[in-house]
């Protein structure tokens, strides 16, 4: 790595400093994502004393397509995912592809890309649809679905059952409460009871995995599951045991709160805007029509108003809003000095609401990425729901896939309406001062036909 001649660069104390006020203490992920678009294209907060263990004493904020271009792409060396997302993640997982850097990454992604492929999406999308069938069949019977949890414990089946082949449902479902007990730990972090709790959880979760596992690889399917047995298996390969298990984990993990932040909005944003969900409706309709009813994978791409509506959710509603590294050496960025060692934050969500990169950028409009405006053209870099560059999200396409098939399945039976004083007004609501998250999101399903 070249040494940087740090002499002509304004040193790290010149960087701007974000303080997150007392009254927005609260919800800092809501402030910083406002404090973080007029702060572009770089900011430094001090890391709140119970967090200093974890990401050091600062925290560098890069905002903007530049900065993205730079940390995803150009410049991708100079950071390490391993500092990053570990300490994120507070030590929860085993060896995996979010941890690995470099040539052994490279290595590790090229084992699990093939699943990902659209060659694999078709018997993916078949198993989507089951488990859809079978999660939302009783929605309109109830008085408030909480779609926040619904759609969490739908996505954590779809990627253990279309992805890992595990199976049958009520083993699904102790893998997941496992999870639930592992990564809310009740502990604070770093401490001989934090770690004790996940060296004991981490391993009751390992187990069952293991239990999962054995009963998948007898039926020997020629599934992602079998690709990585037999890269584990290889002696002169890169995949140990413990990689194994731990790319198992983060499949799981990253596959299925990023996708319920995603549909949770989606249904959201449809629930509170009416003529866009008609819209949808309609595009449903009219495309199932051309596809003979069949919700195969060729419908789902002709769905394009829905691709639009589920990417206007993502860029509002970033759910990794922040990727998290580790600076590897000392790194020159907009003419500052980030120290070797520094935790570096590429705020994504914040390039998303930059009035430079998106019209009117607090405006739900999912039309702006349909032709002729096609925003996100414009500028590269400048779309980061999914990341960028070589490690672009594995997952994207998977994710699309899934919540076009839920949402298409549910605008056909259902109207997906608001509850009075339930559902929060915030949705999304421009004018809300802090953005500030709801913690649940209650809606209505109205069966409608029969
Ligand atoms: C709407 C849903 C999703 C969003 C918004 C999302 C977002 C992201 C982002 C931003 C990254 C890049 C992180 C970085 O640069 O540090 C990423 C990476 C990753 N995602 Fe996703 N993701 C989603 C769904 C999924 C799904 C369904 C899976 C798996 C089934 C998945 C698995 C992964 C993995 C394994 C990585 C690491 C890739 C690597 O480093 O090579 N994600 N995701």
């Amino acid at each position: 790595m070249d040494a940087v001649d740090v002499t002509s660069l304004q040193p790290f104390e010149a960087i701007p400093e974000i303080v997150v006020p007392p009254d927005a203490r609260r919800n800092p992920v809501a402030y910083l994502l406002h404090a973080a678009v007029t702060a572009e294209p770089i900011f430094r907060r001090r890391t709140p004393p119970r967090q200093v263990s974890r990401y050091g004493p600062w925290q560098v904020y890069l905002v903007g397509p530049a900065a993205n271009r730079f940390v995803l792409h150009t410049h991708r060396h100079l950071f390490a995912h391993r500092q990053g997302w570990q300490a994120f993640f507070g030590g929860v997982w085993n060896e995996n592809l979010l941890y690995l850097d470099g040539a052994a990454h490279a290595a590790h992604r090229r084992i699990m890309a093939p699943a990902f492929t659209a060659a694999d999406m078709g018997a993916h999308l078949a198993v989507m649809q089951r488990v859809i069938g079978r999660r939302t069949a009783a929605w309109g019977e109830e008085a408030a679905v909480e779609v926040r949890l619904a759609t969490r414990d739908l996505a954590f089946d779809v990627v253990a059952e279309a992805l890992l082949g595990f199976a049958p449902a009520a083993r699904v479902r102790a893998l997941h409460a496992a999870r639930d007990t592992l990564c809310r730990n009740p502990y604070p972090y770093g401490k001989a009871a934090y770690w004790r709790h996940i060296a004991a959880q981490r391993a009751h979760l390992n187990e069952l995995l293991q239990a999962a596992i054995a009963t998948r690889e007898a039926h020997a399917a020629p599934d992602l599951l079998a690709r990585m047995a037999a890269a584990r298996d290889d002696p002169a390969g890169v995949l140990d045991a413990d990689h194994f298990l731990g790319h198992i984990q983060v499949l799981l993990e990253a596959g299925h709160t990023t996708t319920m932040d995603t549909a949770t909005w989606v249904l959201g944003l449809l629930a509170t805007h009416p003529t866009e969900q008609a819209r949808v409706r309609a595009e449903v309709a009219a495309v199932l029509a051309d596809h003979a009813g069949a919700l195969n994978l060729p419908a789902l791409k002709a769905m394009n108003v829905l691709g639009h509506v589920i990417d206007e959710a993502g860029r509002l509603r970033t759910p990794v809003d922040t990727a998290p590294r580790g600076a590897l050496t000392d790194i020159p960025f907009a003419g500052y000095h980030i120290p070797q060692g520094t935790f570096v934050r590429l705020h994504l969500g914040a390039t998303h609401r930059l009035p430079a990169v998106f019209t009117d950028p607090t405006r739900f409009d999912p039309d702006r990425f349909a032709p002729p405006r096609a925003e996100q053209r414009r500028t590269p870099y400048g779309l980061v729901t999914f990341g960028g560059g070589p490690r672009i999200c594995i997952g994207m396409q998977f994710a699309q896939v899934e919540i076009k098939a839920l949402v298409a399945h549910l605008v056909q039976h259902y109207r997906i309406d608001p509850i009075p004083g339930l559902t929060p007004p915030n949705v999304y609501d421009p004018a809300d001062p802090d953005d500030s998250l709801p913690r649940g999101l209650p809606l209505r399903f109205v069966r409608l036909h029969g």
